[in-house]
């Protein structure tokens, strides 16, 4: 038994996310064309889109993490709790490109913005994976984007599911069975 097992469809594929990597790429290097820029990656999920990202952005880049993770294993968004690795002069005075693997409520990435911002920063854009905007509370619009998904729960590349299935090589959808599994057990 594989990971493979517990995806009921695969949503994007490895090829369809090459091809929009690839797109994101060309948008942030033209943006960013001339000009210092630090890429920040908001861990866990978006270590994976973010390595892929950056090899192919070939203008010159520094790179950073920050920690932003809700509470508990659920698939509902609970209380932020932020740690940045970023030191002061990482940020103060910087642009920063702020890189996260699924833009969900926005309230994660609208709070690391304005503290961002609050600790100095130039100018801070953001840059997500995955855009799921029917769940949006926040008001937060990615300036770059790769896909946008319908209100499902999905993992893979960077995504997980108690903390699972992050180093699938695709999106998909688990199947209901590991949810009331993950329940009956928890
Ligand atoms: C996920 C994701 C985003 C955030 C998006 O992080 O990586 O940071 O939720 O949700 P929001 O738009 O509703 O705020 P999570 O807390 O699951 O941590 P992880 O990246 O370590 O999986």
């Amino acid at each position: 038994m594989t990971l493979h097992n517990d995806i009921e469809r695969v949503l994007i594929s490895e090829q369809e996310i090459t091809a929009g990597i690839d797109r994101v790429a060309r948008e942030v290097t033209q943006a960013y064309s001339g000009q210092d820029f630090t890429v920040v990656s908001v861990l866990k999920g978006s270590c994976v889109f973010a390595a892929d990202l950056i090899r192919r952005i070939p203008i010159p880049l520094e790179l950073a993490f920050l920690a932003a993770s809700s509470y508990g294993d659920g698939t509902v968004s609970g209380n932020l709790e932020i740690n940045f690795f970023p030191t002061g002069n990482e940020i103060e005075g910087r642009r920063l490109l702020l890189v996260d693997d699924i833009l969900d409520t926005g309230r994660t990435l609208h709070r690391v913005r304005a503290e961002l911002l609050a600790r100095g920063a130039m100018d801070v854009r953001t840059c997500v994976f995955l855009d799921k905007p029917s769940r949006r509370t926040a008001a937060l619009e990615a300036d770059f984007r790769c896909f946008e998904v319908e209100d499902l729960f999905v993992v893979g590349y960077g995504l997980d599911y108690a903390g699972r299935y992050r180093n699938l090589p695709y999106v998909g959808a688990l199947k209901s069975e590991i949810f009331a599994k993950s329940k009956a057990s928890g």
